[in-house]
């Protein structure tokens, strides 16, 4: 779903960039993150700088995809280096099966209704072997982002327990989970 505004606005900002540069990068690359010479899918992109962080990874390729018009306006105009692609991560049927050796999230899934069904696209074009980087926040921190900040996020029975029990439905393996504050960050592998 499109951010409200003022969610928008903030995931442009300084503050934004910083915490993903410095916080959320450092612990993905301690989970295990590494793209070198690896097909790299980022889900909800946003303006790109996602793009330009794990680009200094060294993938072999990267593409990012994201539902709402603005944010890849924003990351070609900034970022035309790379590709990204205006698509809902429900469907990912224009990347084959098992085409992917790593797909990455930067707090997304909580946006989506049927996340579910993101999920199930995730695995199908992930290579056997491959991993899933996944941050999102825990319902009550959206809820004090909703109150503090007026960010309207969607009303989706999205939340950890949940995402847990689809993750094992699918037979993926949660690898590594870390509580940090706001975000909880998984490796997920597939087998
Ligand atoms: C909280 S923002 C995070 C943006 C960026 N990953 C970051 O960390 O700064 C969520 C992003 O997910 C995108 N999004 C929402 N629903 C989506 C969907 N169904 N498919 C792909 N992207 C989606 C939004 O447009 C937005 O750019």
């Amino acid at each position: 779903m499109k951010l409200s505004t003022p969610e928008f606005r903030a995931m442009q900002s300084l503050p934004r960039k910083w915490g993903q540069r410095h916080f959320e990068m450092p612990v993905f690359q301690r989970m295990g993150l590494d793209l070198k010479n690896k097909d790299v899918l980022e889900i909800g992109c946003g303006s790109g700088y996602g793009a330009y962080l794990l680009s200094s990874l060294d993938p072999k390729s990267y593409i990012g995809i994201d539902v709402m018009e603005e944010q890849i306006t924003l990351a070609q105009k900034d970022h035309p280096q790379f590709e990204f692609i205006l698509q809902s991560a429900e469907d990912l049927s224009r990347f084959s099966d098992a085409s992917k050796d790593v797909v990455v999230i930067f707090g997304v899934l909580h946006h989506i209704r049927n996340w579910r069904k993101a999920i199930d696209e995730i695995n199908r074009v992930l290579k056997p072997g491959g991993s899933f980087f996944l941050e999102e926040p825990r319902g009550v921190d959206i809820k004090i982002f909703d109150a503090f900040f007026r960010w309207g996020h969607p009303d989706t029975d999205f939340g950890l327990n949940a995402l847990d029990a689809h993750l094992t439905q699918l037979g993926l393996v949660i690898h590594t989970k870390q509580w940090t504050p706001l975000l909880t960050m998984y490796h997920i592998k597939k087998r």
